[in-house]
């Protein structure tokens, strides 16, 4: 089936919403999602949206630029940063103006919470920068923009599976989605493509990311010769229910709670003596480690506690309702009584797609854009995380790089024609998905998935060291010629889900590449990149971006500067 739009964007989440909304007030617009909007991955998002907006404490966005570059470990770039620190500002009050409803102060504003990270005086103390809806932010954002998307006759194609991305004569020209009710292949020919596919936290065995998180956009445009950056940083979140991963936000520390090992000590005063429980989260994640390895864990295992306790059964159910509930369905407790059983969980990529502020492709490490192709959110690396991105940052970038792209979007549409399709632009995908539903091999999908979370939760998790990468890679690799031996249960044409998640852990085997043979390469500790055999941040040597490109050898990786335009590095305490 054979369909054509301006513009297509791949993904509902915060970023594909709300680039779809500035390219539906312009021209033909179709949203392609693997799930319903409304349950994409932004709706989990808990604790805020960061935004200098100064409601209650004076605080300044460039005070916010500063925190995304140190918090980044200076690995930001400095260009992308300033943009989202100064843009947060409207962007928030674009989203109260389309009816988003804001926890409010008793005047009437925004209200606003710490979050880890956020400070006044460039570091001298926190500030209350958080804007939210409770512990349901992103929830609200992402009916919202769903609302304005509607409003604007953004066409919406939902369980379309895109699984290859059309590049001909290096433009941009469409995707070839899977029709997730019938089996069958459509071809969407566009003039301008946007992927924002979101995280690819299932490379983990432990993650606060739902199963759909399996890193499509970054894993079709590595495999058109596109390069990913930065892939060695993969943040932790230090506070996941304890063997689920699901997330407890990290609003519950900003309204007060505290992370207590065994001994019942605040060990964050050893290790962040000014932020506390509120430092950066590779900080606060690797802490937590460090307690459970010293055999402060409670009951000496792998977890510690997060006390709410004290803040009173009227702050936990009126400020953190969702997780009170979720520690009542999954745990059985009530936080509001019983401290909660926590440990890190694979949260959030900084690296992804490279793009410049514009959300547009770039290729090489000249920053050469292809022509036609965007990507934004999660899944693209701009970059404005750096090494270790700040709780509610996230938010703030689908927002304001998703706007960013959606406009230069309906700029290129305009001023372009369509290009032509390459010929039977379906038949690759069409081939691997023959391939996988004939398999008559002995391999499971289920297996060799948990097999690879296991490998990269164990090896390419929070701490790191060459032997255990290097372990990794080869294992990988070894995964890689099983997969080719893959066999399905379920050799339909309808629903077939078991399909689907074959593509997918095709596309996290090579996202686990890249970044293992990232991380392996980059001898030094940085942000979420922590390294036991080069303990130290080494600028002198790797104040630089990863660019790592799939091969018919392997990974090959190259590298390209860090923009910095106001802070220089210093050396980062909290
Ligand atoms: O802890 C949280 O609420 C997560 C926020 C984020 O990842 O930005």
């Amino acid at each position: 089936m054979y369909h054509s739009f301006d513009a297509i964007v791949v993904g509902a989440g915060g970023a594909g919403l709300r680039a779809a909304l500035e390219l539906g007030r312009s021209g033909s617009v179709a949203v392609l999602t693997k799930l319903y909007p409304t349950r994409s991955h932004t709706g989990t998002a808990q604790g805020g949206i960061g935004a200098a907006l100064g409601n209650v404490e004076e605080d300044l966005w460039e005070w916010h630029m500063f925190d995304t570059v140190k918090g980044g470990d200076y690995l930001t770039d400095q260009d992308a940063a300033e943009i989202l620190a100064r843009e947060a500002v409207d962007t928030v009050y674009e989203l109260e103006h389309w009816g988003l409803p804001f926890d409010r102060t008793s005047d009437g504003k925004i209200a606003q919470r710490p979050f880890g990270g956020h400070t006044h005086h460039f570091g001298k103390g926190a500030v209350r920068r958080s804007c939210y809806a409770a512990d349901r932010t992103g929830h609200m954002i992402l009916q919202t923009l769903y609302q304005q998307c509607l409003r604007h006759s953004v066409q919406f194609f939902d369980e379309y599976h895109v699984v290859d991305l059309l590049i001909q004569d290096g433009v941009a020209c469409g995707v070839v989605a899977y029709q997730i009710l019938t089996g069958e292949f459509h071809t969407f020919r566009a003039k301008a493509v946007l992927l924002a596919t979101g995280g690819m936290g299932r490379l983990f065995r432990i993650t606060s990311n739902a199963h759909a998180l399996t890193g499509d956009g970054p894993a079709m445009a590595l495999r058109r010769g596109i390069p990913l950056e930065d892939m060695e940083f993969f943040q932790f979140h230090p506070t996941g229910i304890r063997k689920m991963g699901i997330l407890i936000t990290e609003a519950v520390r900003g309204e007060g709670g505290i992370l207590l090992n065994d001994r019942g000590e605040r060990f964050m005063e050893r290790y962040s003596p000014t932020l506390l429980d509120l430092a950066p989260r590779d900080i606060v994640s690797r802490a937590i480690y460090l307690e459970v390895r010293n055999g402060l864990g409670i009951g000496g295992k792998d977890y510690v506690h997060l006390d709410a306790t004290h803040l009173g059964r009227d702050v936990v159910e009126s400020k953190l309702p969702d997780i009170a509930d979720f520690c009542r369905t999954y745990l059985g407790i009530d936080p509001a009584t019983e401290p909660m059983p926590v440990q890190p969980t694979a949260h959030y990529a900084m690296g992804g797609i490279p793009t410049d502020t514009d959300g547009r492709v770039i290729v090489d490490e000249k920053n050469t854009a292809l022509p036609g192709l965007y990507a934004a959110g999660e899944c693209a690396c701009v970059s404005v995380h750096g090494a270790n991105r700040l709780g509610t940052n996230s938010l703030v970038d689908l927002v304001v790089f998703g706007r960013r792209a959606g406009r230069d979007m309906a700029r290129y549409v305009r001023e372009n024609d369509f290009v032509a399709l390459p010929p039977e632009p379906e038949c690759e995908a069409c081939d691997e998905a023959e391939r996988l539903l004939k398999g008559t091999g002995q391999e499971r999908v289920a297996d060799i998935r948990q097999e690879l979370q296991d490998l990269m939760m164990d090896d390419v998790g929070v701490f790191r060291v060459e032997e255990q990468i290097a372990g990794a890679l080869s294992k990988i690799g070894e995964l890689k010629s099983r997969y080719q031996k893959v066999a399905l249960d379920d050799r339909g044409q309808k629903f077939n889900t078991e399909l689907l998640e074959a593509i997918e852990l095709g596309y996290l085997l090579d996202l686990a590449e890249v970044t293992a043979a990232s991380a392996l390469a980059r001898q030094e500790s940085r942000g979420a990149h922590s390294r036991e055999d080069y303990p130290e941040r080494d600028d002198d040597h790797w104040l630089k971006h990863t660019l790592a490109y799939q091969t018919g050898e392997g990974v090959e990786l190259k590298y390209k500067p860090v923009s910095i335009t106001r802070f220089e590095p210093k050396p980062r305490t909290y």
